[in-house]
């Protein structure tokens, strides 16, 4: 499939005002799922178009923020408040949050007496370019990210990129890799454009007011990286083939997540965990190295070491701390073989063959590409 660069979004995707899609909530029993941040933060602003709009006021289930709470338990806790207030076939869900929230709502929605309609309101960058579009839905699992789940597309997703104005600089970060993400897979111009844009300096990343209070810049980023995504789900719902370009990144990168994660909880907090974001920034670059030197097949052609440096030097620019930090704990060679380790578990791997995804050229990406223990090695050194 050849991928356009138009901006048109599936239907189920608004950026409209929510007053336009109040009609869905008329006559049923609506839920918000919010975590303690998006209950300050966002919530305030749904409650005022409820009131404005003469709605009873839904009820509110509360879960505590973070990837350590997207699990079997939190989910429990959701169906029982459902259960408990007598939540017909008919009611509605709203996720109200990032990426853990929607997830992890839309599984308990679609699961919920055989599935009830939900509306995910993605509220971080990540949640807004990437996890509310295409349908993927789920909860991690013995230290397993994502591990158990399904492929329901929602309702609808509601995007106001006004939620970001409370976002913590670290998260528009972590969701910003994503963007960086879906121009490498899919549109060299856009790229182009972000290696130009002074709004997206490493400058601005360390000052909170140049990346909050943009929405005008964030509704065309946001827009694009969703049309993007959106064009690659849809021609592919439940990642049989293309739909793989978009774990570029993610096969080193979510190793690495899982691995701190994992460590964490072993050690009490003793090493640095990465946001999912941080953890896909290292694992592009580890994953651009691969396609750039290690990626021999002579039926197709990959990136050049020049681009894959002018790859590197812009993830550095943006993601430096956490580069060197990772840099830094990578000293130690046991660590490395530990999250190389990790890749094996990945979802896309098959018959004990680690798959990874290789840039063949800057905007255009491959999947199901073999990619050996000793390589992912080789290539975690180069981040
Ligand atoms: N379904 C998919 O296709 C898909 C794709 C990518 C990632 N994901 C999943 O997304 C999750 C990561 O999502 P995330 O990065 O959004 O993290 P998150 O959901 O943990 O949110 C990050 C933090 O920001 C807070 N927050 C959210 N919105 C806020 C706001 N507007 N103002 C202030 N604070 C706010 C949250 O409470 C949380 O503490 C992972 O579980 C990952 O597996 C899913």
């Amino acid at each position: 499939m050849k991928i356009t660069k138009s901006l048109n979004l599936p239907s189920y995707i608004t950026f409209e005002p929510l007053e336009k899609i109040i009609t869905l909530f008329q006559n049923r029993q609506v839920a918000v799922l919010v975590d303690e941040n998006t209950k300050r933060d966002c919530y305030p602003i749904l409650d005022k178009v409820f009131e404005n709009a003469k709605l009873s006021k839904p009820l509110l289930i509360e879960i505590p923020s973070g990837e350590t709470n997207k699990t079997l338990e939190t989910c429990t806790h959701i169906w029982y408040e459902l259960t408990q207030n007598h939540f017909d076939r008919n009611s509605i869900l709203l996720n109200l949050g990032g990426g853990v929230i929607g997830d992890m709502g839309g599984f308990c929605a679609s699961t919920y007496k055989r599935g009830i309609d939900f509306i995910q309101i993605p509220t971080t960058l990540l949640s807004q370019v990437d996890a509310s579009v295409g349908g993927k839905l789920g909860i991690d699992f013995n230290g397993f990210k994502n591990h158990i789940g399904l492929f329901q597309i929602p309702s609808k997703v509601w995007i106001h990129t006004p939620f970001l104005n409370t976002l913590p600089q670290n998260e528009i970060r972590s969701g910003f890799a994503e963007v960086i993400k879906h121009t490498l897979i899919a549109d060299k111009k856009a790229w182009q454009n972000l290696l130009q844009n002074n709004i997206l300096s490493k400058n601005n990343f360390e000052n909170q007011s140049n990346v909050n209070n943009q929405n005008d810049f964030w509704d065309k980023i946001v827009a694009h990286s969703v049309a993007l995504k959106a064009q690659i789900t849809e021609a592919d719902p439940t990642e049989k083939g293309l739909r793989k370009i978009l774990n570029f990144g993610h096969t080193i990168g979510h190793a690495i997540e899982s691995y701190f994660i994992e460590e964490n909880k072993k050690d009490n907090n003793t090493k640095p965990v990465f946001l999912h974001g941080e953890a896909i920034a290292l694992g592009m670059i580890a994953e651009s190295y691969f396609s750039a030197f290690l990626c021999k097949n002579s039926n197709q052609k990959f990136i050049s070491p020049t681009d894959f440096e002018e790859i590197k030097n812009y993830i550095f620019i943006i993601f430096k701390d956490v580069i060197i930090d990772f840099r830094k704990i990578i000293q130690d060679e046991n660590i490395l073989q530990e999250i190389t380790k990790w890749a094996k578990q990945d979802k896309k791997n098959a018959q004990n063959i680690i798959l990874t995804c290789a840039l063949q050229e800057i905007g255009k990406a491959t999947f199901d590409i073999p990619i050996s223990e000793s390589q992912i090695l080789e290539c975690l050194r180069q981040i």
